[in-house]
């Protein structure tokens, strides 16, 4: 969803951030020094760095180690990053290098089983609880042998398991949404647009399609019944009438990124989820202070209306529980929904092999604005860390680190969702702290960290309460403030992870730091942006390369900026016409060729391109230089990585008025699949009547399905010569 002042239609609220916390913006200097890290973990690194990615696991045959752009497969010699860049573009289409080819396989509305009709595409279709949801974002794959059971290096059958952020309402009713007290029918309609899809995918001639007969296919909506795990399960603060016990609730809502799990489950990322919630004024009078602390430092102060206004079809309890107001009798909110809010905001675990197997809400990796979950390289023996960004203006970035040690056997389990229970119930949530020299520091949220559990602003009852208010236990432990995290993922080459700051409007030459150094003005026609217009993208790399580490050194892979950009203050990492982007969200590296690849959301440079994804082959942490970079009368020395010069590459343009997220691909990396969210957005209910207004019509304008309105879509991408994607 796009978040800039330049694109009022459609800011969500929920990225504009609410962390009033005292916290600096950076850390304070650890005695330590920036050598300290890099000298150990250069040594790692200096062996991991021999490895060829064949041993790194995902089922490719390609033996490239990072950096290099030799590949070898069996369909296709050319070299890694030598498709020639894609053009920066405004049309209304969907654009690859030379020599590939990019189809839509699978976009809003399509059904899911037999009995479903075909998608009208006219507002008038039904039964989206057996129809692609809308909103298409992060994607996982997870492959099918011949016989329908999973097989992890298949490149023939497989299921895409993916979130559906949220919805486009005028597209999905015939004349647009209803303003005011609105239909039940539509309300319904919306909220089982949401959430996530599973859909069987074949190769039917070598080309991947959907099977829409499959027993697999299912979705899970705003509705489904999902139970709380970790040490939220039965807190006092989820109680509602839905679950006395605070044992459940329903739904997952504005899923985000995602990831997946050494185990064969899906981890979906519930994101903007606080505006979906109706607070009445005067609320506060109602609650305790605790409570008024924490909604408000979760985006719902008193007089808070709602996204949708799905609370307002009556008084059935499946609108009812849209209104977080306090409205009951008794004391501990078991008769209304004044604690519905705690029930969304967490890592959902899903088994998209097993469509009965129950759905977990995994409490003790936090409640926030949860974006991407990127899973550490599991290591025999040692524990798993979990990677994720809280998106919103000035938020954290976190890490959970597993109790349990991983047991390579666990790769094929019996049982997904014990396994789950096993690896994501128990273990410790931490929240990086980005010091001025180079080095990081995670902090631990728990009882047993003295400026948790002292601390002034909220006295913290135990670990579901920290869980369920981890923002808040971050602000006591002295987090660092960033420019939105969104996406993370581990480089498969040398274990780093790598985490997307998308922009941060808010960002001033008064609150730069070395981790978040611009604050800069740049022009978009005639309107005037500021803050860290273009955003970049920070990387990690654990001291001793060890999942459980508690410190870390960091730099910034690349800074997102236009072409003409200032070189001196914006431009750092040279980019070109071929390279250049503005607001990094989606980003994931393939295990097959070990590329990072990059999304973007902007609303920035939107007035020069579309929304894309480029292609890079990073280095690592150190590779490059420290700087000095100036913000009005600020300076602040940051760690920039190499300039990635012919290392990142534009892939693809998608249409218009829409994000490129979600990225995944066959084991054997010659098929990669991407969505275009929300295309056309920015189209006026008003102007439904006339396809001309639209301002997008793809993929109906690419030959994809009925109509004229534009659908989220799945797009699968193959190299025309077989080839491996990005060579
Ligand atoms: Fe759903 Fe922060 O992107
Ligand atoms: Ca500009
Ligand atoms: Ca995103």
């Amino acid at each position: 969803m796009k978040k800039t002042p330049e694109t009022r239609h459609d800011i969500d609220p929920d990225d504009i951030g609410f962390n009033d916390s005292a916290n600096p913006h950076i850390g304070e200097m650890l005695s330590t020094r920036r050598g300290f890290l890099k000298g150990s973990a250069g040594v790692t690194l200096a062996s991991m760095l021999g490895l060829g990615l064949s041993a790194c696991g995902g089922g490719g045959s390609v033996s490239a180690s990072s950096g290099s752009s030799s590949s070898s497969s069996s369909g296709g010699s050319a070299r890694l990053m030598g498709f020639t860049p894609v053009a920066k573009s405004l049309a209304d289409a969907f654009s690859v290098p030379v020599g590939y080819t990019a189809s839509v396989i699978y976009a809003l509305g399509d059904p899911l089983r037999a009995a479903t009709p075909a998608f009208r595409n006219d507002g008038s279709d039904e039964d989206y609880d057996n129809r692609a949801g809308d909103c298409h974002d992060g994607m996982e794959y997870f492959g099918l042998n011949a016989s329908g059971k999973p097989d992890a290096a298949s490149s023939t059958r497989a299921l895409l398991a993916m979130n559906h952020e949220y919805v486009t309402p005028t597209f999905l009713h015939v004349n647009g949404p209803t303003a005011g007290t609105r239909p039940a029918a539509e309300i319904d309609k919306e909220v089982a647009c949401h959430g996530v899809s599973v859909v069987e995918i074949a190769k039917r001639d070598g080309r991947f399609a959907t099977v829409q007969s499959s027993s697999f296919n299912r979705r899970v909506t705003g509705i489904t019944e999902i139970e709380i795990a970790g040490p939220a399960r039965g807190h006092a603060l989820l109680k509602t009438r839905f679950s006395t016990t605070g044992t459940r609730t329903r739904g997952t809502l504005n899923n985000c990124g995602t990831g997946k799990t050494p185990w064969g489950t899906l981890l979906t990322g519930e994101e903007n989820w606080a505006g979906y919630f109706k607070r009445a004024a005067g609320d506060d009078a109602k609650r305790d202070a605790k409570s008024v602390f924490a909604l408000n430092r979760y985006g719902r102060k008193q007089a808070s209306s709602s996204r949708y206004g799905w609370e307002t079809a009556g008084a059935d309890d499946h609108y009812a529980r849209w209104n977080i107001s306090v409205t009951g009798a008794a004391a501990d909110g078991s008769d209304d929904y004044r604690n519905e809010l705690n029930g969304q905001g967490y890592i959902t675990e899903i088994d998209p092999y097993d469509k009965t197997a129950v759905i977990r809400k995994r409490s003790a990796l936090g409640r926030f604005n949860h974006e991407a979950a990127a899973v550490s390289k599991p290591v025999a023996g040692q524990p798993l860390a979990i990677y994720m960004g809280d998106d919103a203006q000035n938020e954290y970035v976190y890490k959970f680190v597993t109790t349990a040690k991983w047991n390579a056997a666990d790769a094929q389990p019996a049982d997904r969702v014990a396994t789950g229970d096993k690896y994501l119930d128990a273990g410790t949530l931490y929240v990086a702290k980005f010091n001025a020299d180079g080095t990081g520091t995670w902090l631990e949220l728990s009882m047993a960290n003295p400026a948790v559990s002292g601390y002034a602003s909220y006295a913290f009852a135990d670990q579901g309460d920290i869980a369920i208010n981890a923002r808040i236990a971050a602000d006591a432990a002295g987090a660092t403030k960033m420019d939105r995290p969104e996406w993370c993922s581990v480089n498969p080459a040398n274990g780093e992870i790598y985490f997307t700051m998308t922009n941060n409007s808010s960002r001033t030459a008064a609150t730069v730091n070395a981790a978040n150094p611009r604050a800069y003005a740049d022009s978009k026609g005639s309107t005037n942006q500021s803050g860290n217009v273009h955003g970049h993208i920070i990387r990690i790399a654990e001291a001793g390369n060890d999942a459980a580490a508690t410190r870390f050194s960091w730099d910034v892979y690349v800074f997102g900026a236009e072409e003409t950009s200032p070189a001196a203050t914006v431009n750092l990492s040279g980019l070109t016409a071929d390279n250049d982007f503005s607001s990094p969200d989606g980003l994931g590296f393939t295990p097959s060729t070990g590329i990072c690849w990059i999304q973007t959301d902007d609303g920035a440079y939107t007035d020069v391109t579309n929304c894309m994804m480029l292609a890079a082959l990073p280095g690592q942490v150190g590779d490059g230089t420290s700087l000095s970079v100036a913000s009005g009368t600020s300076t602040v020395t940051t760690y920039l990585g190499k300039p990635p010069g012919t290392q990142l590459k534009r892939f693809l343009v998608g249409p218009v008025d829409q994000e490129i997220t979600g990225i995944c691909e066959s084991p054997d990396g010659k098929t990669l699949f991407v969505n275009v969210q929300h295309p056309g957005e920015g189209t006026r209910a008003a102007d439904l009547a006339d396809p001309g207004k639209y301002t997008s019509q793809w993929p109906a304008n690419a030959g994809y399905g009925a109509g004229n309105r534009p659908r989220s879509a799945t797009v699968m991408i193959t190299k025309n010569d077989g080839g491996l994607i990005g060579s």
